[in-house]
């Protein structure tokens, strides 16, 4: 485990320039025990899932060194919060050698900054009038009293990592694909006609936590009917009606790895002959779709494909005469990358290369008829083409009606 983290510390230095010095904030702790959800990039270098921490790289010619801050315990503290992680644990775990207590934080980057030319730092996106956060702050002062430095968000250096995945990446998806699929399978045995979107939700969330993964990658979308046309629908709480298709959309995370299904069906176990063929159309397109992945193509080739063929099958099912018109049924792109974030960081602009890890997912959202139809499988890109990660999840119509009914 140390060896893959202590990795990839040595390929973001080798996308470090001389004179960088790389911060990453951990996330802070909420103040009640809800459930804490590490940075991603933080986690990215460290496997560390403590809060407050800093992580800092610094190269300077060619030599790169990693840095580590922590939280020291207070014994009194113990009681409610446990025991804090010593930096002899921290070493041990991480591989980094220089781990100090965040006490000592300040001196070090104060007498580090003079010697340094850039500071990229994990500053989440703000709006403008936003309230700056710790990260922002911090910039923003090194700013101020360091004004030889310049500055740049960390993300434009992790999106070139982050976007390739190792194989123990993979193994994490495939694990929080797997539990997803758990869910996904309860709710094709267990509900049916009457039952509301919630219940489905919970069938979903059993499954994960009966699997150990501490928290979903995403809020589920459970959408019954007419919601399914509402694209970000997050409600969860209409009764199901008796000849509704049922749109999921749902992910649990695996150390923090994040899965990303859709997959719709009949809530009766049976589609209407209408239900069937906008299934099948946005079915074939899909499969269309995932054939063309393979090293060197890119997601705007992606996108221009299916917008190709979404106008052929909303022509055929006599929903639109003009190409042009197409947006009305279809909306969205046809994916994204997938890792720590369930739209995770990377160029998009790049073409694919093998270790990518991408969604494919097609929609045909017709209010009119209430119906919305999205089938999202998650996808590896491999040497010679691809690998359905998600392959076991059934979506066939045959394999639903039997499995819905
Ligand atoms: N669950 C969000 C998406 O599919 O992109
Ligand atoms: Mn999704
Ligand atoms: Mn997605």
């Amino acid at each position: 485990m140390i060896k893959i983290f202590n990795s990839r510390r040595e390929k973001l230095a080798t996308e470090m320039q001389s004179g960088d010095l790389v911060v990453i904030f951990a996330n802070e702790m909420p103040s009640m025990p809800v459930s804490f959800l590490q940075d991603k990039n933080f986690y990215y270098l460290t496997g560390l899932e403590i809060p407050k921490a800093i992580f800092l790289l610094e190269k300077i010619n060619n030599k790169s060194v990693s840095h580590l801050f922590i939280e020291r315990g207070i014994p009194e503290m113990e009681v409610w919060e446990g025991k804090k992680m010593t930096v002899e644990e921290a070493r041990e775990l991480t591989g980094i050698e220089s781990v100090q207590y965040l006490d000592r934080f300040n001196n070090f980057i104060s007498a580090k900054l003079p010697n340094m030319e850039r500071l990229l730092v994990n500053i989440e996106h703000l709006n403008i009038d936003d309230v700056l956060d710790k990260r922002a702050k911090f910039a923003q002062n090194a700013r101020e009293r360091f004004i030889h430095l310049t500055f740049q968000p960390v993300t434009n250096l992790m999106k070139n990592l982050r976007m390739i995945k190792d194989e123990w990446e993979i193994e994490q998806l495939s694990k929080a694909i797997e539990i997803t699929e758990r869910g996904i399978r309860h709710i094709y045995s267990q509900s049916k006609a009457g039952d509301n979107e919630a219940k489905l939700q919970a069938m979903l969330h059993y499954e994960a936590i009966a699997a150990n993964a501490k928290h979903m990658g995403f809020s589920a979308i459970i959408a019954g009917g007419v919601n399914a046309t509402t694209l970000h629908y997050g409600e969860n709480n209409c009764d199901i009606d008796e000849n509704s298709l049922v749109l999921l959309d749902v992910g649990a995370a695996w150390n923090n790895y994040s899965a990303d299904i859709s997959r719709t069906f009949p809530i009766s176990g049976k589609f209407t002959p209408r239900q069937k063929e906008v299934y099948a159309a946005v079915l074939a397109v899909q499969k269309e779709i995932i054939e063309m992945v393979k090293p060197g193509v890119t997601m705007q080739e992606l996108n221009s494909k299916t917008n190709e063929l979404i106008i052929k099958e909303l022509k055929n099912l006599g929903l639109i005469k003009e190409n042009s018109e197409f947006r009305t049924y279809y909306m969205h792109s046809i994916g994204h990358h997938l890792g720590l974030d369930t739209h995770d960081l990377a160029d998009r602009t790049k073409p694919l290369t093998a270790g990518c890890v991408i969604t494919v997912e097609p929609g045909i959202y017709i209010k009119e008829e209430k119906i919305g139809v999205r089938i999202e499988d998650d996808i590896l890109v491999t040497e010679n083409g691809y690998r359905i990660l998600s392959k076991s999840i059934p979506k066939e119509i045959e394999e639903l009606e039997e499995l819905c009914k």
